[in-house]
């Protein structure tokens, strides 16, 4: 860990974890040690969030906070440890059965939309894995209904999108697969803050009105922890922080490393 992050102390045991989880944990990782290759990136880590919760991972550059979401979907060479999902083990499924079979969306960090193709076809991509394409055309038409901003656009290509539209295009190719564990990497990366307010509001509404559960990264440190009810510092692979969203905001350490404070 480097000298900047020492203050931070040690590891939050699992049971500490669990004291933030409201009603029975939804997705719960255990003594997860994971990384790409023979390299170890995660250590012994532990995570839990209950169902319609939402938990923010933040921390500095090469932490692991994507390597955690990778984890969770299936991207990475997992040594030891393990994750359920409503208590069932899943940690060796691969990431299209853990889509089918236990809901789990991925939202990735990088830029998804495919710019020559319609915002509708661009939609029912996140459905491809799916045998019943009637289902999810009718998802389809439900976010256009809800979604303004994408039915004026159904059939222009993606590229006319702005940034914060692409953004929704991206959070709404998920919800086609009608999945109940969101995995979000930075859903506030390279936009405006007026856009970045709206893409955390239709977050809101997707934990509150739809359930879901919700596990982002998120740089802007601020606007993850005030959206989130549990947040966790993560350096070095491991857990350095882990609290209520609202109580790390205040958390002075919290303040000086990450909200520039
Ligand atoms: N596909 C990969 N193959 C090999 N190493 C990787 C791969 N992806 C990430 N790493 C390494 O794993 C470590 C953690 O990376 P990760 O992307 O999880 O960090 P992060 O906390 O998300 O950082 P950032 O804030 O920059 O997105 C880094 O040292 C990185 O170089
Ligand atoms: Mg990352």
């Amino acid at each position: 860990m480097s000298d900047q992050y020492e203050v931070l102390g040690k590891a939050p045991g699992p049971k500490e974890l669990k004291e933030l989880v409201s009603g029975d944990s939804h997705v719960t990782i255990k003594k997860l040690s994971a990384g790409y290759g023979k390299m170890e990136i995660l250590h012994d880590f532990d995570l839990s969030v209950g169902k319609a919760q939402s938990l923010c991972l933040i921390g500095p550059n090469g932490a692991g906070k994507s390597t955690i979401l990778h984890s969770i979907y299936g991207f990475t060479n997992i040594f030891s440890g393990q994750i359920e999902i409503e208590g069932k083990v899943i940690t060796k499924l691969t990431p299209a059965e853990k889509l089918k079979s236990c809901g789990i969306a991925y939202i990735l960090q990088d830029n998804s939309v495919f710019p020559d193709m319609t915002v509708e076809e661009n939609l029912l991509m996140g459905s491809y894995i799916k045998e019943n394409t009637e289902d999810s055309y009718q998802e389809a038409e439900k976010i256009f209904e809800k979604y303004e901003r994408l039915r004026n656009r159904r059939s222009q290509p993606a590229k006319v999108l702005s940034g914060g539209e692409r953004r929704l295009l991206e959070i709404s190719r998920a919800l086609v697969m009608k999945p109940s564990v969101l995995l979000i990497d930075e859903p506030s990366i390279g936009l405006e803050p007026r856009y970045i307010d709206m893409v955390f509001e239709i977050l809101r509404d997707l934990q509150q009105n739809e359930k879901k559960t919700i596990i982002l990264v998120e740089q802007n440190a601020k606007k993850g922890l005030e959206f989130s009810d549990i947040g966790y510092v993560l350096v070095s692979g491991q857990t350095a922080i882990a609290g209520r969203g609202n109580d790390l905001i205040k958390n002075p350490d919290v303040g000086r490393l990450f909200l520039g404070g």
